[in-house]
């Protein structure tokens, strides 16, 4: 009798009978559903080796700075699925998303109303609003960490240019929960695209371009670390992020000021915009995000 592809699966989930409960269950799936999905489109001995290729050439592109197996995770929508399955928030919680590539650990501490701009890099934006535990209550202490990309749509990490500090720093909430900084309008950019992930995006017919965005973590002591966007609502791309991370509840309005607007914050020199977005926390532990982001 020959042998068939079941019985194939069968034996490999059965050798991990010994295995603990939980390494058991996630290895079973993950073998069930990789032979399944060879199954259900007839992989081809050269579709396989193409697969192993792209995994090779994903494991060459990437160190320290470069995390190409994550960009995978974001554009095929399963760095959001992970995500959404973990934070299972309660109405009225702001909405996580993805971390990307480009956080860098300990941006400087920054006062209240200070500017992450250290040179000119878009029109200037008062970011504003208050954070907030679930029942309403202001948070006062905790950290913001915020991190863009300037109007060359690069992050200081991407960009020689521009100081180590640019457009990325740290500010503590004041007794009432409030926070505010002067940032720059976001402009859309796009995800890393001269590796294998590139290759895909390109070879199906989709493009690398992600909505303009600011990324805020937010951490206090006692509430679940906090990891989002606040995303322009009149950007290009929110329907078709490259890294499936829009959700409608993180959408904001830009309201552009003329500079003789007598609410022209100080440090702002000419037309500018202001952006209000509250961020409401729930209680849990102070984590931080498991994407190491861009460490070095
Ligand atoms: C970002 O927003 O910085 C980003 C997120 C996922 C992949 C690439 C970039
Ligand atoms: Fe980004």
């Amino acid at each position: 009798m020959k042998t068939t592809p079941e019985q194939i699966t069968n034996q490999v989930v059965a050798s991990f009978d010994g295995a603990p409960t939980r390494l058991l269950q996630v290895m079973s799936a993950l073998v069930r559903h990789l032979h399944e999905f060879a199954i259900e489109v007839g992989l081809t001995q050269d579709e396989w080796a193409e697969g192993i290729k792209i995994l090779t050439d994903t494991g060459h592109i990437t160190d320290e700075k470069r995390h190409e197996f994550i960009l995978w995770s974001d554009a095929l929508g399963f760095s959001m699925l992970v995500d959404a399955l973990e934070h299972d928030l309660p109405e009225g919680a702001t909405e996580s998303t993805v971390l990307g590539p480009f956080f860098v650990a300990n941006s400087p501490l920054r006062e209240y109303g200070d500017n992450i701009a250290e040179q000119a890099a878009g029109d200037p934006t008062w970011v504003h609003g208050r954070v907030l535990a679930i029942d309403g209550e202001p948070i006062a202490g905790a950290e913001l960490d915020v991190w863009q990309n300037g109007d060359n749509r690069l992050y200081a990490v991407q960009d020689p240019d521009a100081p180590e500090e640019h457009l990325r720093g740290r500010f503590r909430t004041r007794d009432d929960g409030s926070y505010a900084f002067i940032a720059v309008r976001p402009v859309p950019y796009t995800i890393p695209d001269d590796g294998p992930v590139g290759r895909m995006l390109a070879r199906t017919g989709r493009h690398p371009w992600r909505p303009a965005h600011i990324h805020i973590i937010v951490r206090a002591p006692g509430y679940r670390t906090l990891t989002t966007h606040i995303f322009d609502l009149s950007s290009d791309y929110l329907d078709s992020d490259a890294v499936f991370a829009v959700k409608r509840s993180l959408l904001r309005t830009f309201v552009r000021h003329s500079e003789a607007d007598p609410r022209t914050p100080a440090g702002i020199v000419g037309d500018w915009y202001s952006v209000e977005n509250d961020l409401v926390l729930v209680p849990g532990e102070a984590e931080e995000p498991n994407d190491p982001g861009r460490t070095a």
